[in-house]
């Protein structure tokens, strides 16, 4: 191995209120660590991109502790093992863990998991389809809420990574109808081809006056908070289930939004329940069984947003929430040109 230095971004101070700002992160270039007794070393080839970044950089309590200054970024991530001293692992070994943003890892081969790609499958899907992605539409629709035949389903933020697969299993799903949103045209048409019954522009100047023309909901999937949610809750059937998935909304924003539709979870006797996916692991080999049976029967494809190089992961973010992803979004650290000729960072639908 030539390669001797580690390019790492790391979180250089905390964002105030609102987006991330040009002195959020900082890059650093360290030696690569060697793995001691019982530890591997692993070149990184994807690395997440995802909404709730936003909230690790904020020192508050939550599911998973804050990212520390000067800390990397943590990122659930995707590489191979190149040097190994875990008679668990041997050189090309393809590894999940939170690797974060940095081209080498390096630590004990118990921490991580082992993964491997099936034949026709792409190393890509176990951060998407088969990965936390995939698996935060499963658990989410199934386990909270306890999806039924001829449901009508309301999902939010549904041209992104959990949207779009939650959209496509609501869709297939017997009878269900599906009304999906999302902030752009574009979006629009893509649900449509995923097959959503019914598509609203939540920028739309009449999007209020279009969201009361859709029948009352049985299933409302909030990956965005804020004022669809209060529109949601306005419009429930009786014992309709809000699965309470993210609230991207609120995310960047300097005061939270009122929320006035509160008492119908009481006299529509409904259920709002959030959850972790990382709580749910024991669900996750049933919920990739189900999305491949879905792939298999072609009723179900993933879309990734593909960027090229750590030093894009710090816009990748900030793009998120300007909505300019569609489904996964990824940071490749793999060669550019070798990937788009299989087809990565173009749609694939
Ligand atoms: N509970 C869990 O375990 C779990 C796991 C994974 C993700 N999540 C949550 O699920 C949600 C979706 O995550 P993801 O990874 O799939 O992200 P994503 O949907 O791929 O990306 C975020 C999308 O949110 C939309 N958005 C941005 N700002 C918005 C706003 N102010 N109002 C409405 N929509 C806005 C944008 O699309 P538009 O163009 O449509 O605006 C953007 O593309 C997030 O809230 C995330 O935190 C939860």
């Amino acid at each position: 191995m030539s390669q001797t230095q580690n390019k790492q971004i790391v979180l250089n101070e905390r964002p105030q209120r609102g987006p991330i700002t040009d002195k959020t992160f900082r890059t650093e270039t360290n030696e690569i660590k060697q793995p001691g007794e019982g530890e591997v070393l692993v070149k990184v080839e994807y690395v997440s991109i995802d909404p709730t970044m936003r909230g690790w950089l904020n020192d508050v309590r939550s599911y998973l502790p804050p990212v520390q200054i000067g800390a990397v970024m943590r990122a659930t991530s995707i590489g191979r093992v190149i040097k190994s001293n875990d008679s668990n692992f041997k050189e090309g070994d393809l590894v999940f863990d939170s690797f974060g943003w940095q081209e080498y890892w390096t630590g004990p081969g118990k921490a991580i998991q082992k993964r491997v790609t099936p034949e026709g499958g792409r190393d890509i899907d176990h951060m998407g389809l088969y990965g936390l992605t995939g698996m935060t539409a499963y658990v989410g629709l199934f386990e909270i809420g306890k999806l039924e035949d001829g449901d009508h389903v309301v999902i939010s933020g549904a041209a992104g990574a959990v949207g779009q697969i939650a959209t496509q299993i609501a869709v297939a799903h017997p009878k269900c109808k599906v009304t999906a949103i999302a902030g752009s045209q574009e979006k629009l048409d893509y649900l449509k081809k995923l097959g959503a019954h019914n598509v609203l522009n939540y920028k739309d100047a009449d999007f209020k006056k279009q969201f009361k023309a859709i029948d009352n909901i049985d299933v409302y999937f909030d990956n965005v908070g804020g004022e669809i949610l209060d529109l949601a809750l306005g419009q429930l059937n009786p014992y309709a289930r809000i699965i309470a998935c993210g609230a991207i909304s609120a995310y960047n924003a300097e005061k939270p939004t009122p929320i006035y539709n509160y008492f119908n979870l009481v006299s529509m006797k409904s259920t709002m329940r959030g959850f972790i996916v990382l709580d749910h692991a024991d669900k996750f080999k049933q919920g990739s069984e189900y999305l491949a049976g879905l792939v298999k029967e072609n009723k179900l494809k993933a879309d990734y947003h593909v960027t090229y190089g750590l030093d894009t992961c710090v816009n990748t973010l900030r793009d998120m929430f300007e909505g300019k992803n569609f489904g996964k979004t990824v940071v490749s650290l793999k060669d550019q040109k070798e990937q788009e000729e299989e087809g990565f960072g173009k749609s694939r639908l």
